[in-house]
Order: C-alpha cells, then sequence, then structure tokens
C-alpha cells in the first residue's frame, strides 16, 4: 500500500522556482496498478522519484506499507534503498560489462550485504523466471536485445522482493509490438506477486491498458482520479477529455434550458445549429447566455438517415473532409461550417470525401464542459 498526502515540491532555478507538485494526494491498494498520466511537465516524474527517495519534496508526508519515508513536517526522508521498492526507468540503467545474472544479482550483493550465496541464487533465477528469461543468465549484457534488456532490469527490480514497484516510462524506448507484450506482462507480474503498482507514463493508450485507476494531472495537481473507463466516459473538464481517448469540441451559447435538457447554439460559419445535451451532462448553476465547450467522441457520430433518427434533434449537417476506410469500420474527418469533427463508423456506409452529409449525436452522449 502506498499512500501520498499533500506532497508538494518546488525546484528552485536561476530563473526563479518552478512550483512541480502543488499538493498531490492518493492512495494505491495492495494489489493495485495506478498511472499518473500527464503531458510533459505536469509532474510525474517528480513524483515518481519523490516516493522512491531520488528527489525530496518541499513538504508532504509519504507512506510506504506502515512506513512513513517522507514528512516534511517530522522531518523524515528515508535514503532510497530503506524504502522496500523496486524501480524500473525508461533508460534500462543495465551494466554492459556484467551478465545478465550478475546485473540482477547486484542489489543484493553491492556493499556489505550478506545473503547467503545459494539464496542469491535462488533469487536471482526466480526473479529470471519470472521476466521469461530463464537460461539467460550467463548472457552477457551487451547481447540482449532492447526487450530484454528492460527484462533484465525488472528482474532486477523483483530480486529484492519489494512490495512497491515503481515504473518510470519504462516501455518508452521499445518498438510498438513490444510495449503490448511487455505492459500484459507487467501487469501479471504485480498481479501475480500482489504488489503495489505506481506506472508513470505520457502515453494514454498505454495508460488505460495497464491500469486499475488513472490520476490524471497538469501542472503539478491531479484534475481526475478514476478507473480507465471512468474517466473515458465521464472526464470532469475539456482538459481531461482531451487528453483521454478522441474527442472533438465545439463551442455554442446556452440557449435554453428545459425538461432536464441544455439547448446550446453552436456557433459555426454559415449554418449554425442547436445541440442539447442532458441537464446532468454540463456544468452545474450554468446561466443562459454562457459559453460552453461541448465534447463530442467520435464514436458517438451517427451518419446519414436513418441512423440519425436515433439522435432526436441533434442533427447537423457537415461535408466529408476525409475518410479512411481501415476495415470492419472508417474514421472521418467531418467539417461543420469552420469546425472540424472527428468520427469512428462502424458497419455504417462508407463516406466519399467532398460528400454532404446529416450527421446525428445521441442526446446522451454529448457532455459540455466550462470554458
Ligand atoms: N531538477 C529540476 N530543476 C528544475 N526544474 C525541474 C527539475 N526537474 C523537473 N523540473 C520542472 O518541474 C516540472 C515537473 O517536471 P517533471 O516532474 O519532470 O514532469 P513530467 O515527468 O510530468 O514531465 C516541470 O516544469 C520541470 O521543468
Ligand atoms: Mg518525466
Amino acid at each position: 500500500m502506498l499512500k501520498v498526502e499533500n506532497l508538494y515540491k518546488q525546484y528552485r532555478t536561476d530563473a526563479g522556482t518552478v512550483e512541480a507538485l502543488k499538493g498531490i494526494t492518493f492512495e494505491v491498494q495492495t494489489g493495485e496498478i495506478y498511472t499518473l498520466l500527464g503531458p510533459s511537465g505536469c509532474g510525474k516524474s517528480t513524483t515518481l522519484r519523490s516516493v522512491a527517495g531520488l528527489e525530496t519534496a518541499s513538504s508532504g508526508e509519504i507512506t510506504i506499507g506502515n512506513l512513513t519515508v517522507f514528512s516534511g513536517t517530522r522531518g523524515i526522508n528515508l535514503q532510497p534503498e530503506r524504502r522496500g521498492v523496486g524501480m524500473v526507468f525508461q533508460s534500462y540503467a543495465i551494466w554492459p560489462h556484467m551478465t545478465v545474472y550478475q546485473n540482477v544479482a547486484f542489489p543484493l550483493v553491492r556493499g556489505n550485504r550478506n545473503v547467503p550465496k545459494a539464496e542469491v541464487k535462488e533469487r536471482v533465477l526466480n526473479a529470471l523466471s519470472l521476466v521469461q528469461l530463464e537460461g539467460m543468465a550467463d548472457r552477457p549484457s551487451p547481447m540482449l536485445s532492447g526487450g530484454q534488456q528492460q527484462r533484465v532490469a525488472l528482474a532486477r527490480a523483483l530480486v529484492y522482493e519489494p512490495k512497491l514497484l515503481l515504473l518510470g516510462e519504462p516501455l518508452s524506448n521499445l518498438d510498438a509490438k513490444l510495449r503490448v507484450e511487455m505492459r500484459t506482462e507487467i501487469q501479471r507480474i504485480i498481479k501475480r506477486l500482489g504488489l503495489t503498482g505506481l506506472y508513470v507514463t505520457h502515453d494514454q493508450e498505454e495508460a488505460m491498458a495497464i491500469s486499475d485507476r488513472i490520476a490524471v494531472m497538469q501542472d503539478g495537481i491531479i484534475q481526475q482520479e478514476a478507473s480507465p473507463g471512468e474517466i473515458y466516459a465521464d472526464p470532469v473538464n475539456a482538459f481531461v477529455a482531451g487528453f483521454i481517448g478522441k474527442s472533438s469540441f465545439l463551442e455554442g451559447t446556452v440557449a435554453r434550458i428545459d425538461d432536464g435538457l441544455v439547448h446550446i447554439d453552436v456557433r459555426v460559419e454559415s449554418s449554425p445549429f442547436t445541440l442539447s445535451c442532458r441537464r446532468d451532462a454540463a456544468p452545474e448553476g450554468i446561466r443562459m447566455g454562457e459559453v460552453l465547450n461541448i465534447m463530442i467522441r467520435p464514436e458517438d457520430i451517427l451518419v446519414g438517415d436513418p441512423d440519425t433518427a436515433a439522435a432526436g434533434a441533434n442533427v447537423f449537417h457537415a461535408m466529408v473532409k476525409s475518410s479512411t476506410f481501415t476495415g470492419g469500420r472508417s474514421s472521418c474527418e467531418l467539417m461543420a461550417g469552420d469546425v472540424c469533427i472527428l468520427a469512428e463508423l462502424h458497419g455504417q456506409r462508407i463516406l466519399a470525401e467532398g460528400e454532404r452529409i446529416k450527421v446525428g449525436v445521441p442526446v446522451e452522449r454529448l457532455k459540455a464542459f466550462a470554458l
């Protein structure tokens, strides 16, 4: 179990103070994979490094299991090796002059640790089998592929039998196919060993695939924390919506509120139209004339008759800017006036570029955010 409470971090630089973390709080349960997701500079690495003990936060508290490893107020700051964490980072940090075995054994034999030789052997071989590198123990490290090197790094993180595994963009240096393979493997190992996993990535697809819960970060704060499904279906603001999955945004003015619906006049060039969403899919306390940002997910777009009938009143006209058939579905860009809307069409008609079409979005699929 990991608990991070009200973590702040200021970096002092020649150019002034950088507020990297502005009150980060979260808890990760045993057996859970929790991912910090966000654009470059949002504070993911600073958070991860603070948990590892490689960075000293300015204030706040970090608890691993029953052990307080950092407390600003109580002046506690344990050394990284006393925190009982395993770490895997983007750069594998595999020592090239050592064999696979020596690399993995390193955490057990460095300094004056007195782990008996037989136990070292047992634990190293065990860790190697966990990452499916049995039989590779004597291989010189430079003779490994990128994927195998990352497996060695993972085995080395696991050999100390940590309760908490910290993973900082561990797949960034791998090609697309290996990335998918390794993330499944990391997930399997964390679940099987009952570890607690803190994962950092800027890749939303990777985050969705590996995580039990995701925290979307921006500028040193957590904007939303939820399961992948919840965060996709119900983002709290336009930043989260834009960062998770694909979506298009349309600006409009609140024209009417009735019967549990909000009707919004969309201001696109040449052909204005009105879209309606459910009252609870719009911000609280909105007023007439307020400008909102309407989000449309590509898979919620319906095209042509009779499909658009399901959309009720939410129908408008658009021109097909591009249409790419990718087998079983097509990805399209639709122009509504001067605004481009992405559409992902399944089993619907393949559209021709330049075609003018009727577009529908079901009322219950729309969300509107404050600007
Ligand atoms: N050693 C440092 N000195 C000064 N500023 C830093 C340092 N490390 C990170 N920062 C700044 O702190 C903020 C958060 O950085 P970081 O945690 O690395 O973000 P991320 O990992 O999400 O890209 C950024 O504005 C970054 O420029
Ligand atoms: Mg980083």
